[in-house]
């Protein structure tokens, strides 16, 4: 059997299980956080959670008056989930790794 790429091996275990089900969920991802809200960070600074899957680290940061946190994902699946989670304030933070050229971090801009 062929190996799985990578974006197919994500895309599978969000269509598979239910986000609450993975090793790796949190509702509320308090180390991010704390790591991330230093007494510094402007509520305008723009924050890209690379890899962020259906975490909920957006909507935290949304709740918290974060204007610009964005969410990249390899899996459509998982943002999918966000989206839908988050609806009408997805279409300003999500965004797929898919739609993006490839090694194009440093252009990666908002995504609405
Ligand atoms: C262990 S999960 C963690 C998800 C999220 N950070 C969380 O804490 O809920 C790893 C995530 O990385 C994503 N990922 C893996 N390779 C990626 C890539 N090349 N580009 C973007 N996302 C990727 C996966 O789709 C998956 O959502």
């Amino acid at each position: 059997m062929e190996p799985a790429s990578s974006s197919e091996h994500w895309q599978r275990v969000y269509t598979a299980r239910n986000e609450e089900e993975l090793s790796w969920y949190e509702p509320v991802p308090g180390i991010s956080l704390d790591l991330l809200l230093t007494p510094s960070l402007q509520k305008d600074a723009a924050i890209l959670d690379v890899g962020g899957g259906a975490s909920h680290l957006v909507d935290a940061l949304l709740d918290r008056g974060f204007t610009q946190a964005s969410v990249l994902d390899i899996a459509e699946s998982a943002l999918e989930k966000a989206q839908s989670r988050l609806a009408e304030k997805a279409s300003r933070c999500i965004g797929s790794s898919r739609t993006l050229p490839s090694g194009s971090l440093k252009k990666i801009q908002r995504l609405a």
